[in-house]
């Protein structure tokens, strides 16, 4: 049965103090810690590349959860293993030869993770599912942080895990505390969240209440 992982987004911090925000979160109870990649090409916006997650990986002793919003996924591949990325998830829209990619991802001791954007159908992804370590379905398109949680992308996430009992599965983009439950109803068991841990009053509660609704649900799942 797949556990919970919370993977709080960096991209909500304060990137002045990277290295100590990663840390806060840690404290507070995160799993793996999401870092958003974002190339100005495959989204409008542009964040921090290998030489970043290098100097936070000399710093911390925590699982880099690698979003690649990049346009050539295979270019970054050995530059992000590297510097000490723990899982490498691209974007399957961004890609020919996602097989070959994750095989790549693998060879240079990552785990590797696929993304879909809200408009991608799921059909794309299902013959990588023995392969990759996990999908992750955006529930927001990507780019920006701060947006309206898509429930209408839930079902997606229900046909992989009726699919794939032991996937991974990571969704990302407005998770907060009132939708929290139709995530973790769906199926998904990785919870990035940006804007609702670091705007949080109480973030070890909000990091605690996800990572229950998520082990209930996953073991109501594991029963049918
Ligand atoms: C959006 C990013 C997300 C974003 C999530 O493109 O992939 O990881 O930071 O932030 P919130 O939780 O604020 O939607
Ligand atoms: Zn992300």
């Amino acid at each position: 049965m797949p556990i919970a992982k919370i993977s709080p987004s960096l991209l909500s911090g304060d990137f002045g103090i990277l290295a100590a925000e990663c840390k806060r979160m840690v404290s507070h109870g995160a799993d793996w810690l999401h870092m958003d990649v974002m190339d100005g090409h495959f989204v409008p916006n542009i964040t921090i590349g290998a030489p970043v997650i290098s100097c936070l990986s000399k710093h911390l002793n925590a699982f880099l959860d690698c979003h690649m919003m990049v346009s050539h996924p295979e270019k970054w591949v050995d530059d992000f293993a590297k510097a000490g990325a723990s899982l490498y998830c691209f974007h399957i829209e961004a890609t020919e030869n996602a097989s070959a990619l994750i095989d790549k991802i693998h060879a240079a001791g990552m785990k590797a993770g696929v993304a879909v954007k809200p408009k991608t159908p799921i059909s794309t992804v299902m013959d990588l599912g023995d392969k990759m370590d996990m999908c992750l379905v955006m529930t927001v398109e990507p780019g920006f942080g701060g947006q309206r949680f898509m429930a209408e992308c839930m079902p997606k996430v229900r046909e992989l895990r009726a699919r794939f009992p032991d996937l991974d599965i990571e969704v990302d983009g407005g998770i907060a505390l009132e939708n929290i439950d139709a995530a973790a109803e769906a199926g998904a068991n990785v919870i990035v969240a940006g804007t609702s841990i670091f705007k949080a009053s109480d973030i070890s509660g909000t990091i605690e209440t996800f990572r229950t609704k998520v082990n209930t649900e996953q073991a109501l799942l594991a029963k049918k």
